[in-house]
């Protein structure tokens, strides 16, 4: 920990709009004015975007606007001027036809919010997945001081005195209702218990994930993740934030202090001790590049191989968030990271502490839901990283959602060109398949679907399902909700719509699977892959126009994040001329 605060006081760049007695002063103090701001509060005081992502389409984080009444408390009590601003709201539930195709564009947005208008510093407010990366990403590429604050988590859900975990539960009943083992009424009587508060997922899914990545790279305070968004601790965790950025401004405290490669690795090792969502992988890429530090998937395998998962939490185990909160929630998991000597406890954090100060006191509360290392869920809980002729720039995988028995496995290809082609075949009771097959599924990368859905954990066949099996290996170039579980082989790269070798897989082609030698291969000579794909040509949509045009033509891969090329980087926050 190297930082050193930043002289106080001194002149902020919000004053080149609100200072001195000019013209163009006078023109931006006076429009601020109708709203009824004293005079004082333009006198050279830290001012504060609340960024809000609040929307009634994002019901995630519709509780939003509570929360930033409390953020705003804590700056005016710590002598901020906040200013609330909605900015773009990327829903996971209703965004079509991804919400990952607007999480680039949301960051760009947000960025030019930022930097183009009369802020010291940021408190981002966040909770739906993309919400999350995309204004870190922001906050990565301006270098503005910047501080997370997320919506928290639902409560626990119950049907039938069931827990009843956010996405991965519509995932369960769905298969019981096509296995036969609940009625379609139970399912539509059950959606009520899934939602049953305000706040995000409840599951380790990617909300929950990407609060607790947010946290384990020092950009929220510590214990910010788990706190359900209807605690009361949830306001608390709020108003100190708003205390908090006024601080850092002060100190130009900045994204690019925190976000250094320590702090990347201590995330990922903290993403495989959770058993979070492979799509931190994809943001945490993508806000690297923003940042410029060098993090590629490899750095994945490597950090996350060897650290077991102790939170027992769904998808991979048994719990929720709520009950991840009042056993102690993430800063006990990233203290026990500090025991095994895995964590780099110098990392800065936003607090203005290092990461260990910050949770070498706390206690494990409940250790059926923070697991002993014995009895961890999987003692090699990272994303694993593929490679192989069928993925040369690699493939993910999640060991604590998937099957032990299918790790090492070699089956027949049953070859679905898109989503709509498995859509339209996977119930035909006459599509050959069984349990021993593998899944395929191309087109549905960050260029072909496009936006990359989550429709890797493609729903198995019902006549399988019906004989009681539950898993099978799939493989695509998709994502997979953080929610979901399952074998299930994800970011094959290239994507098939880029002309990777997955886009020429064909049906009864032989593939192999084995994790522990981290090998994806597609049975065939190379010879034989060679005219194929000098055969290949693109079968996807490809857009002419709109945003869908710009992002398709400048999106990246998803081993490198995902993210528009020319977003790449960090730009900084000048201040720009005056325009009147
Ligand atoms: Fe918004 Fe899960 S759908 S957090």
């Amino acid at each position: 920990m190297t930082f050193k605060p930043a002289a106080w006081p001194r002149k902020l760049r919000s004053q080149t709009w609100f200072g001195g007695t000019e013209k163009d002063n006078i023109y931006y103090r006076g429009w601020m004015k109708n709203q009824g701001f004293p005079p004082d509060l333009f006198d050279g005081r830290p001012v504060i975007g609340i960024l809000n992502t609040w929307s009634e389409l994002t019901p995630c984080n519709a509780h939003l606007n509570d929360l930033a009444q409390r953020v705003k408390h804590g700056i005016y009590e710590a002598g901020g001027f906040p200013v609330e601003v909605p900015v773009f709201s990327t829903s996971e539930s209703a965004f079509r036809p991804t919400a990952m195709m607007f999480r680039n564009l949301a960051a760009m947005a947000v960025e030019e919010q930022m930097r183009g208008q009369p802020m010291d510093g940021c408190v981002l407010l966040v909770g739906c997945d993309k919400t999350t990366p995309s204004l870190l990403m922001a906050a990565a590429s301006t270098d503005l001081p910047s501080i997370i604050v997320t919506g928290g988590p639902m409560l626990n859900g119950y049907y039938k005195n069931e827990r009843v975990g956010s996405g991965t539960h519509l995932w369960k009943f769905s298969e019981a209702v096509k296995a036969g083992t609940m009625t379609k009424e139970e399912f539509v009587e059950a959606e009520a218990s899934m939602s049953r508060s305000p706040g995000s997922c409840n599951t380790m899914g990617t909300a929950s994930t990407m609060a607790s990545m947010a946290e384990a790279l020092g950009m929220a305070l510590s214990g910010n993740a788990a706190i359900p968004a209807v605690d009361s601790r949830r306001r608390v965790m709020a108003q100190l934030t708003g205390r908090r950025i006024v601080q850092m401004v002060k100190d130009d405290l900045k994204p690019s202090d925190v976000l250094k490669k320590e702090a990347f690795e201590n995330a990922i090792r903290t993403n495989a001790a959770i058993g979070g969502s492979t799509n931190a992988v994809i943001h945490l890429l993508a806000i690297a590049g923003r940042v410029g530090v060098d993090l590629t998937l490899e750095d994945w395998d490597r950090c996350g191989r060897d650290v077991p998962t102790i939170v027992n939490l769904m998808p991979s185990g048994k719990y929720l968030m709520e009950e991840f909160f009042y056993a102690g929630g993430l800063p006990v998991v990233i203290k026990r990271l500090g025991e095994a000597g895995v964590l780099h406890k110098d990392a800065l954090t936003v607090s203005g502490e290092s990461m260990w100060d910050q949770v070498k006191d706390v206690v494990n509360h409940n250790p059926d839901v923070i697991l002993p290392a014995s009895k961890a869920l999987t003692q090699s809980g990272g994303v694993v990283v593929l490679k192989g002729n069928l993925a040369p720039k690699g493939a993910v995988l999640k060991p604590s959602a998937a099957t032990p028995a299918l790790m090492v496995h070699r089956g027949r290809a049953v070859v679905f060109e898109n989503i709509d082609d498995y859509k339209a075949r996977i119930n035909d009771e006459a599509l050959d398949i069984d349990e021993t097959c593998i899944m395929v599924l191309k087109n549905c990368g960050p260029k072909g679907y496009p936006g990359m859905a989550e429709v890797g954990n493609m729903g198995l066949p019902p006549k399988v399902l019906r004989r009681g099996i539950t898993d099978m290996v799939r493989i695509s170039d998709a994502r997979m909700s953080g929610t979901a579980y399952g074998t299930v082989v994800l970011h094959t790269s290239p994507e098939a719509a880029a002309g990777g070798p997955l886009a020429v897989v064909q049906n009864g082609d032989v593939i192999e699977l084995d994790v522990p030698n981290r090998r994806l291969h597609l049975d065939v000579s190379d010879a034989v892959l060679a005219a194929r794909l000098a055969k290949w040509a693109p079968t996807h949509v490809q857009a002419e126009s709109g945003y869908l045009w710009l992002h398709q033509q400048n999106v990246q891969g998803a081993d490198t994040g995902a993210d528009l090329g020319f977003l790449k980087g960090c730009r900084g926050n000048p201040v720009g001329k005056d325009s009147h």
